[in-house]
Formats: structure tokens, C-alpha cells, sequence
């Protein structure tokens, strides 16, 4: 099935983990896919794989809180396949503490990377995610990768949980700004998702690590804890002209956390 065939997709954050699944499936659905990551040779490895299986996919060094990085992002998105359709702002950064305890460089860290970093992602490739929007059949589309802790508090991770929550309201604004210009925008809300953030969350939680991902998956109803792929199946259906008529929404991906 190539839901996404012929469309050109940015994944931030692509190196690994949450973003690596989204670019790999992106691709596999016929995408091609630039990743932007800090982490410069998983993120180049990750584009090679998808090369070696077929895809089309390119490595750019990016910092989503850095607006050139950006800006070279999109050019060499337009260079190498004419434009950018889909745009998924996955980067993210995580801190777990108290408000007690959190610095005011951990929070300067949380909103550059959490929320600047989705603002200049949004800015910078709207312009060329609308030009193509006007002769593709649907648009284009974003999907920006919030959280549970963007929809219910967070105990363990306030300003985390903050900045998550100003990502799920920020793409209903976007949504509406760029709806008559044919660029739907939506938010994924991840439960716990085995990732290496995902190991930091749980391992920071103070759980006995034996039976630390048991408690952990007992704790979401479905029984289990998220894969990446559990989250880039949505992000491909979100980004595909199946959800054409779906802007401004906020999907749990969760096992049903948020449901109880
Ligand atoms: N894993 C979970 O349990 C979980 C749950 C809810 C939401 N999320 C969200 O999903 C997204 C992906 O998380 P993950 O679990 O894959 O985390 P991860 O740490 O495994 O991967 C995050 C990726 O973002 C990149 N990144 C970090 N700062 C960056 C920056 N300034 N510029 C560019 N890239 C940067 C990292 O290098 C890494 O490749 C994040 O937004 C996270 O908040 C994760």
C-alpha cells in the first residue's frame, strides 16, 4: 500500500527511535523523506537503510531550534525532490523532575526544543509545503508528535508535560490558519513508547528495573507499552490524503492511558 506515494516528507528527529520508524515507514509508503537530526551518523545511517531497502531518503544536519538549519533543511528538500508535503515535528527533549528542582536552564532547554523548535519548524516549510498544497489533490499535511503529558498533567515531568500541552494547542491554531491554504495540521499524543526516552522515562520513575516494564505495561490497559511503530502507523495516516478531511485533531496513540 503506498499511501504517501510521490509526496516529499521532513521528519524531525529522525535518527532513531520514534522518528526513525515515521521516516522508515514514510518511505516505505513511498515518500521520500529528508531526516533532520543532531545525531549526525544514526541519522545518516537511518537514511542509508531506507536507501538499501528501496526508499528515497537523504540525512541533513539539523537543529530544530536554529532557524538556518531549517532553512537548509527545506532546500535540500526542494533540490533533491522538488518540495515538502509532510512535514512531522517529532524532535523532542525530556526532563523529569519536580518543579522544585527544575532550573530555569532546564526549562530554557524544554521550550527551545519542545516548542521553538515546532514553531520553526512550522514556519520555515509552510511557505513551501502551501505552494505545493495548491496542485496536489488533498494539500499537505503536519503532524506534530505532542504527548499524553500534553493532555493530562504530568507528576514526574511538569515542564515537559508544558510544553507537550502547548504543542497539542498549537497545532489547532495552525490548523485553522492554514486550513483555506490546504495544509491540515494535527497532533499525535504518544503513550509510553519503548524508545530510548522512553527507557529514560521508566527508568527515572523509580520502579525496580526487573519488573519495571511489567508494572509498566500493566499500567496501560492494552497490556503492553507502545513500539515506534504503533506511532508511525498513525503519523502515516494522518499524513496521507485518507485524512483529508482532518485538521486541528488530537490523536491519543496511547493503549488507552488517557481513556481512564
Ligand atoms: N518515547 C516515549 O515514551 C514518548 C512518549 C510521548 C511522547 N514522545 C515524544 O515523541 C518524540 C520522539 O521521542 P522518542 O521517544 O523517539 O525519543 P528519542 O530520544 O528516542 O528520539 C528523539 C530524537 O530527537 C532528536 N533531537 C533531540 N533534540 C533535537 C534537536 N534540538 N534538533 C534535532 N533533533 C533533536 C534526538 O537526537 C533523537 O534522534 C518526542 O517529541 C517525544 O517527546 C515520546
Amino acid at each position: 500500500m503506498n499511501r504517501v506515494d510521490g509526496k516529499v516528507a521532513i521528519v524531525s528527529g529522525g535518527a532513531r527511535g520514534i522518528g526513525g520508524e515515521c521516516a522508515r515507514r514514510l518511505a516505505e509508503h513511498g515518500a521520500s523523506v529528508i531526516i533532520g537530526d543532531v545525531l549526525e551518523s544514526e541519522g545518516a545511517q537511518n537514511a542509508a537503510a531506507i536507501r538499501d531497502a528501496g526508499g528515497k531518503a537523504a540525512f541533513v544536519p539539523l537543529d530544530v531550534t536554529k532557524a538556518a538549519a531549517w532553512e537548509k533543511a527545506v532546500a535540500e528538500a526542494v533540490s533533491n525532490y522538488g518540495g515538502v508535503d509532510i512535514l512531522v515535528n517529532n524532535a523532542g527533549a525530556y526532563i523529569t523532575k519536580p518543579v522544585l528542582e527544575t532550573t530555569q536552564e532546564d526549562f530554557a532547554l524544554l521550550v527551545a526544543v519542545n516548542l521553538e523548535g515546532v514553531f520553526l519548524g512550522t514556519k520555515i516549510c509552510a511557505p513551501e509545503m502551501i505552494r505545493r498544497a495548491q496542485a496536489a489533490p488533498v494539500g499537505s499535511a503536519i503532524v506534530n508528535i505532542s504527548s499524553v503529558a500534553g493532555l493530562v498533567g504530568s507528576r514526574n515531568s511538569p515542564v515537559y508535560s508544558m510544553t507537550k500541552g502547548g504543542v497539542r494547542l498549537f497545532t489547532k491554531s495552525t490548523a485553522l490558519e492554514f486550513a483555506k491554504k490546504r495544509v491540515r495540521c494535527n497532533s499525535v499524543h504518544p503513550g509510553l513508547i519503548d524508545t530510548p526516552m522512553g527507557s529514560l522515562a521508566m527508568s527515572r520513575a523509580g520502579r525496580e528495573s526487573n519488573d519495571m516494564r511489567e508494572a509498566f505495561a500493566r499500567s496501560h490497559p492494552i497490556g503492553r507499552i507502545g513500539e515506534p511503530q504503533d506511532i508511525a502507523a498513525a503519523v502515516v495516516f494522518l499524513s496521507s490524503d485518507d485524512a483529508a478531511f482532518i485538521t486541528g485533531a488530537e490523536f491519543a496513540v496511547d493503549g488507552g492511558v488517557t481513556a481512564q
